[in-house]
């Protein structure tokens, strides 16, 4: 419970519902049943909404000018008090709802009362939360679009950088490192219009579901959503006041992120282990340790990783919050607010502080070039060469196995063999077969649209710098 959030005193019921009530509430119930400690942040959507509602209201003739004159000037006078942290928010009127019109008719009076015609706090929390979110994901966008920035920056840098490509953590083949940077940029690619996909179907709007049936007064949706610039406005008030798929798709795509994003920090992690120091990340990054003065620990992008796990967490609480209720609005709605806060500031911050950081990897030129020497990436190679000069695969992979079997055995790489050790295998093999033995001859012999050449690395980033803008 924030500490700005002031306990009333108010012992009768609730203002706004109290009518049918002879017992006050609960003192713990009060605080048991508010949302206004995490609820308050949806202030400037809420505000917006009612403003909008207010000159639709006003426009059909449910409020005179004046009235919605009145009811516009003191939500900016609210708006203003919360900005400048000078608002009482009271727990006993549970919600920001109802905390910013009990406000609103104590500095207006009789017109402030007017405000909820034709409405009900169902659809104005749905309303709210899309408001919040359709903002958060264009927040959300900008950042992914600085993060590929980086990354497409970086990958430029090395692109003709050759670290040994891994599958099953093994050494596999040379690639490059800006193709292993540009891989990431691709799944950012698809988180981004994941997220613009999710957009669409945020951008539709609840308000004149009103409780769950539609309101018996002369509204204009069409209206109320142009001034709010939704899309779309939802057409079934039970689904309206009770649909929270946009949430969930949400959290969805911002699980993607994050399983992305841990990704990338796992990698980040063991590359800058001493073992592999493939990179080194800025002291900035990093931390030590109270014991060890040896140490210097990736924190950010451990962090990044564990962080991955609350975002899947919160997933997995709004699916299940949304999976038993009936419809239309039940009180358990309440209980998706703060999974989705708190998704949506732990995927900004990861993201800002990978953009911030992607910049400063240093990739271990040298350390990555010769580990990629150790581990016979150029095998792959060597039988495709066998396979140029006539052999069967299946044949060519056979030989190559046995010659990787003699380096071993004599410590030396496939490129260190003589031609004369390698003619012990197979006597089609020349002198030529050097040039694709070598580390930088594999690289660039993979030549082709999504390979890893530096060539074809160079034309991708070109490709999605133009595609970015
Ligand atoms: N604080 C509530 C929520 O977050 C607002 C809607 C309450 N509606 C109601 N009928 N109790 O969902």
């Amino acid at each position: 419970m924030t500490n700005n959030t002031q306990n009333s005193n108010q012992t009768q019921a609730n203002q706004s519902w109290g009518g049918r009530f002879s017992e006050p509430t609960d003192e713990f119930v009060k605080i048991f049943g508010a949302s206004v400690f995490f609820d308050k942040i949806l202030a400037p959507y809420d505000i917006q909404g009612s403003i909008a509602h207010a000159t639709m209201l006003q426009e059909v003739g449910l409020l005179t000018e004046d009235e919605k004159n009145q009811i516009i000037k003191g939500l900016e006078q609210i708006l203003a008090e919360i900005n400048a942290d000078e608002f009482e928010w009271s727990v006993a009127l549970e919600d920001v709802h109802m905390n910013i019109e009990s406000r609103l008719t104590k500095l207006i009076g009789n017109a402030g009362k007017k405000l909820h015609t034709g409405r009900s706090r169902n659809d104005q929390v749905a309303t709210d939360i899309r408001l919040y979110l359709r903002d958060q994901v264009d927040d959300i966008l900008a950042e992914i679009n600085r993060l590929q920035i980086a990354l497409l920056d970086l990958a430029e840098q090395e692109a003709s950088t050759i670290l040994p490509g891994f599958t099953h953590l093994q050494a596999a083949q040379p690639i490059s490192f800006g193709h292993h940077m540009m891989a990431y940029f691709e799944m950012l690619s698809r988180d981004a219009e994941r997220l613009v996909d999710t957009r669409k179907r945020m951008n539709s709007m609840p308000l004149g579901s009103a409780a769950l049936a539609g309101t018996t007064y002369p509204i204009n949706r069409e209206r109320t959503a142009q001034l709010l610039g939704f899309e779309r406005i939802c057409l079934n008030s039970l689904d309206g006041v009770s649909d929270r798929d946009f949430a969930i798709e949400f959290l969805s795509a911002a699980s993607i992120i994050m399983m992305h994003l841990s990704r990338f920090s796992e990698e980040l992690i063991l590359w800058s282990s001493a073992q592999f120091h493939f990179i080194e990340l800025p002291d900035s990054f990093c931390t030590g340790s109270s014991i060890m003065p040896q140490k210097k620990n990736p924190d950010v992008p451990e962090l990044v990783r564990g962080k991955t796990g609350r975002v899947y967490g919160n997933l997995t609480s709004m699916l299940t919050i949304m999976k038993s209720q009936p419809l239309a609005y039940n009180k358990d709605n309440q209980e998706d607010k703060e999974p989705l806060f708190d998704t949506v500031d732990t995927l900004k911050a990861c993201l800002r502080v990978f953009a911030d950081m992607v910049p400063t990897i240093e990739a271990q030129r040298d350390t990555m070039y010769n580990s990629c020497k150790k581990g016979y990436t150029t095998a792959t190679d060597l039988a495709d060469y066998l396979v140029n000069k006539g052999l069967a695969f299946r044949d060519a992979h056979e030989v190559v196995g046995k010659s990787v079997s003699y380096g071993i055995e004599h410590q030396k790489d496939l490129a260190e063999l003589s031609l004369e050790e390698l003619q012990l295998f197979d006597d089609r093999i020349e002198n030529d077969v050097f040039d694709i033995l070598s580390l930088e001859g594999s690289l660039c012999a993979r030549d082709h649209l999504g390979a890893t050449s530096p060539n074809q690395v160079k034309k991708a980033i070109k490709a999605a710098r133009k595609k970015l803008i």
